[in-house]
C-alpha cells in the first residue's frame, strides 16, 4: 500500500478504498484528498456517492495557489514567500502589488513601467461622475463603489477577453489604478464637494490623498508620515488568500464574466461587518462603549451573548495574534504623532488587555485581527467610518486581480458550483387551492 494514501472503510458495505493524499509546498500544511475520490464510495450502486459537508468551507481547499502563505496557528503571513513584516517595513504598496501579481519583486525598470501603467489609468470616464451623481447624497461610499466598479465593465467591453493575457493585464492595471479615483469620488460625493482629478506627479497614495482632500490649493502636498502610513496599511490589506471576498471574486469570475463585474461582487462581499466592514464596526463599537470604565461590562455582554461580538477580534484562520494587527498597533502611534491621539485607543487597549486574559477569548483563540487597530488610524487621519471598508477594497483589489489571473491560468479551474445535501420534502403531488389546509 502506498504511504501517501488514506484508507477508508465504509461500514455500510464493508468495502475499503485507498485514496491518494496530495501536498502543497509544506507537507504538514495543506495535505488534501481530492473530494471527487469520495464519489466512488456508495452504499448502493444507485447512490450518488459520498459528499463532504462543509458550510463556510472551514476545511475545504477550493484551489491550489502560489500567492499567499498563511499559518494561522503561528501567526505567519507571507506574500509570494516574503514575510508581511519585511514588506511593510521595506516595500511600497505598488512594489508589493507587482510582487503579488507577478510572483517576483520587480527590478527598477519593471517597477517604473508598472508605476507608469498605474498612473496612466487613474483617470475615469467623465460619465462615471454622472453615475455617482445619481446616488443619494448620503450614499455609503462602499455601496457607490460596488456600483461604479461594476459599471467599469460597460466602459471597457474589451474586458470580456479574459483568455487574452495582454488584455487581462490591461484590465488589472485599470482596476487597481481606478479604485482610488472611484473611492475618492464616492467620498467627495458623500460630503457634497466637487471631485478632484488625479495628479500624475504624486505617488499612488499621495495622489489618492490629493483626490480626497485637495481644496483650492494649486498642488496638493501629502503629509509624508500619513502617506507612508496609508501605504503600509494598503500593503497589509493587499492579499489574504481565500477569504470571503476573494472567494467571491473567484466564484463569480469562474463563469468567465469580466473582472470588473467579478470585482464588484467581491466588494459586495467585503462590505459585510464580518469581513472588510469590521473596521467600521470596531469604531462604532468603541464609540458605543464610550469610556474605559465601561469596558468590563461590554466584555461581559459579549460573553453572555447580549452585546454582539467583540468586533475586530477573532479570525477564521488566525488562532493567534494576527501579524497585521501587530504592525497596525505600532503604526497607530506614528500616525497619532502627526494627527494627535485618537482617544478611542485607550478603550481599544483596555478591551484587548481584558480579553487576552479572559478564558472565553483564550479558549476560543480569539485575538485582535487587522481591523481592530486600522480603523483607529483611519479615523485619526480624518476618514469617516464609512470609508474604512473602501480603503480595504482599494488595497485588496490587488489580491482579487492576482487570484483571478491565477484562477484562469490554473488547468484545474472549473465553474464554481458546490453541491448541497437535500433535506426537503420527497416528491408529492400538487394540491389545488381549494384543497389546501
Ligand atoms: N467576539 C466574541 N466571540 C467570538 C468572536 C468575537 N469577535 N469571534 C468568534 N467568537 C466565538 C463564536 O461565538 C464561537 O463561540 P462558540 O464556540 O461558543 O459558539 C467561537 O468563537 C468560534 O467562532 P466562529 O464564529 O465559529 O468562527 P468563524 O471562523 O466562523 O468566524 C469571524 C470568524 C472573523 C467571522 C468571527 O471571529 C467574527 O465574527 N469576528 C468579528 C468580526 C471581525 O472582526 N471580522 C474581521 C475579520 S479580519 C478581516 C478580514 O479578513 O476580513
Amino acid at each position: 500500500m502506498a504511504a501517501d494514501t488514506l484508507t477508508i472503510t465504509d461500514n455500510r458495505t464493508g468495502k475499503s478504498y485507498e485514496i491518494p493524499i496530495q501536498y502543497g509546498t509544506y507537507p504538514g500544511y495543506g495535505a488534501t484528498i481530492n473530494a471527487m475520490d469520495l464519489k466512488q464510495i456508495k452504499a448502493t450502486e444507485q447512490d450518488f456517492g459520498l459528499l463532504t459537508y462543509d458550510p463556510g468551507y472551514t476545511n475545504t481547499a477550493s484551489c491550489r495557489s502560489s500567492i499567499t502563505f498563511l499559518d494561522g496557528e503561528e501567526g505567519i503571513l507571507r506574500y509570494r514567500g516574503y514575510p508581511i513584516e519585511q514588506l511593510a517595513e521595506k516595500s511600497t504598496f505598488l512594489e508589493t502589488a507587482y510582487l503579488i501579481l507577478n510572483g517576483e519583486l520587480p527590478d527598477s525598470e519593471q517597477l517604473q513601467k508598472w508605476s507608469r501603467a498605474i498612473t496612466e489609468h487613474t483617470f475615469v470616464h467623465e460619465n462615471i461622475k454622472k453615475l455617482i451623481d445619481g446616488f443619494h447624497h448620503d450614499a455609503h461610499p462602499m455601496g457607490t463603489l460596488v456600483g461604479t466598479v461594476g459599471a467599469l465593465s460597460t466602459f471597457y467591453p474589451d474586458a470580456k477577453n479574459i483568455h487574452d493575457q495582454e488584455c487581462r493585464e490591461l484590465q488589472i492595471s485599470r482596476l487597481i489604478a481606478k479604485m482610488p479615483t472611484l473611492a475618492a469620488f464616492a467620498y467627495r460625493h458623500s460630503i457634497g464637494v466637487p471631485y478632484a482629478y488625479p495628479d500624475e506627479n504624486l505617488s499612488f497614495v499621495g495622489n489618492f490623498m490629493n483626490m480626497l482632500w485637495k481644496k483650492s490649493e494649486l498642488v496638493y502636498q501629502p503629509d509624508p508620515v500619513l502617506e507612508k502610513a496609508i501605504d503600509v496599511l494598503f500593503i497589509l490589506h493587499a492579499e489574504h488568500e481565500q477569504n470571503c471576498s476573494t472567494s467571491s471574486m473567484r466564484a463569480v469570475a469562474s463563469s468567465y464574466t469580466d473582472p470588473f463585474s467579478a470585482a464588484s461582487a467581491a466588494i459586495g462581499a467585503l462590505y459585510g461587518p464580518l469581513h472588510g466592514g469590521a473596521n467600521e464596526a470596531v469604531l462604532r463599537m468603541l464609540a458605543e462603549i464610550g469610556t474605559v470604565d465601561r469596558v468590563p461590562d461590554y466584555i461581559k455582554s459579549v460573553k453572555e451573548g447580549t452585546g454582539g461580538k467583540l468586533m475586530g477580534f477573532g479570525h477564521r484562520v488566525y488562532k493567534s495574534y494576527d501579524p497585521r494587527a501587530k504592525i497596525c498597533k505600532k503604526l497607530a502611534y506614528d500616525v497619532f504623532a502627526v494627527t494627535g491621539v485618537n482617544p478611542l485607543i485607550d478603550i481599544a487597549l483596555e478591551l484587548e488587555r481584558i480579553a487576552l486574559q479572559d478564558d472565553y477569548f483564550i479558549s476560543r483563540k480569539l485575538y485582535p485581527n487587522v481591523d481592530f487597530y486600522s480603523g483607529l488610524i483611519y479615523q485619526a487621519m480624518g476618514f469617516p467610518v464609512g470609508m474604512f471598508p473602501v480603503l480595504f477594497a482599494i488595497a485588496r483589489s490587488v489580491g482579487w486581480a492576482a487570484q483571478w489571473q491565477e484562477f484562469l491560468l490554473d488547468p484545474d479551474h472549473k465553474i464554481a458550483r458546490p453541491r448541497q445535501v437535500y433535506c426537503g420534502c420527497k416528491q408529492r403531488d400538487y394540491v389545488a387551492m381549494d384543497k389546501r389546509k
